[in-house]
């Protein structure tokens, strides 16, 4: 587990399964618009690229300081991603942070996009996969984030419990691991105390602290192919 997104760049993660985590929000605003049937979400680094893709029928989406971006159509609210807004669409989705990490994870053999919601499916698809797995925690601003930290530990959970009993894991992954069996009772609260909670909380949006702490709602697995994210489940 590594929460340095600058680190995943590096040639060593190559041969790796990467698992990208960005809870709140990006990558539960992404599992959240695959499950509302969007054909796929496409990443991208800055407002002016996603304009940029954007063709009829697209969606554009995302956040600059947690807050839609002017001309978008949606924010990075989970909720705003249903099927009337999304189903069939491609939505191309810049985010401060989580989109970023996923870019800077693409040296990696297959990258996924995992959060609480879509915990499950993830973990049990990279288990198949057969390979070492590296987990990026978005964090913010290069910082660590408490929340992708935690679900780090509930995918590093998952793994070992319904599909890898000889998992090993590094030492920053046995303390998320930790983290997690502490405070698994208790994740919605831990989101809303941590410091992208807080901010979240601030500008009204404890909605999304609560969607974004649900596990395992979804059951895709949303994985980079051909510069995009696909449900392959
Ligand atoms: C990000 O990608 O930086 C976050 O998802 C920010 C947010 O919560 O909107």
């Amino acid at each position: 587990v590594i929460s340095n997104v600058n680190e995943a760049c590096s040639a060593k993660f190559c041969h790796k399964t990467a698992i990208v985590i960005d809870a709140l929000r990006a990558t539960s605003t992404i599992a959240t618009a695959l499950a509302a049937g969007a054909s796929s979400v496409k990443p991208v680094e800055t407002v002016m690229e996603a304009r940029e893709y954007y063709t009829e029928g697209d969606v554009l989406g995302g956040e600059r300081f947690c807050r839609r971006i002017t001309g978008f159509q949606l924010g990075n609210s989970p909720d705003e991603y249903v099927p009337q807004t999304v189903a069939g669409r491609r939505v191309i989705l810049t985010t401060t942070n989580g989109t970023r990490a996923i870019l800077k994870s693409l040296r990696a053999q297959e990258v996924i996009a995992a959060a609480f919601l879509n915990g499950g499916a993830c973990a049990a698809y990279a288990a198949r996969q057969r390979r070492d797995i590296v987990m990026i925690c978005a964090g913010s601003h290069n910082e660590f984030a408490i929340e992708d930290g935690l679900c780090a530990g509930f995918l590093l959970h998952s793994l070992l419990e319904h599909c890898i009993s000889d998992l090993k894991m590094d030492d920053f992954g046995a303390a998320m691991y930790s983290l997690y069996n502490d405070r698994k009772d208790a994740i919605c609260s831990t989101l809303f105390d941590s410091t992208t909670g807080r901010r979240l909380l601030k500008l009204g949006q404890s909605q999304d602290i609560e969607a974004c702490s649900r596990r395992n709602l979804y059951h895709n697995v949303p994985i980079w192919r051909s510069g995009q994210l696909i449900d392959i489940s």
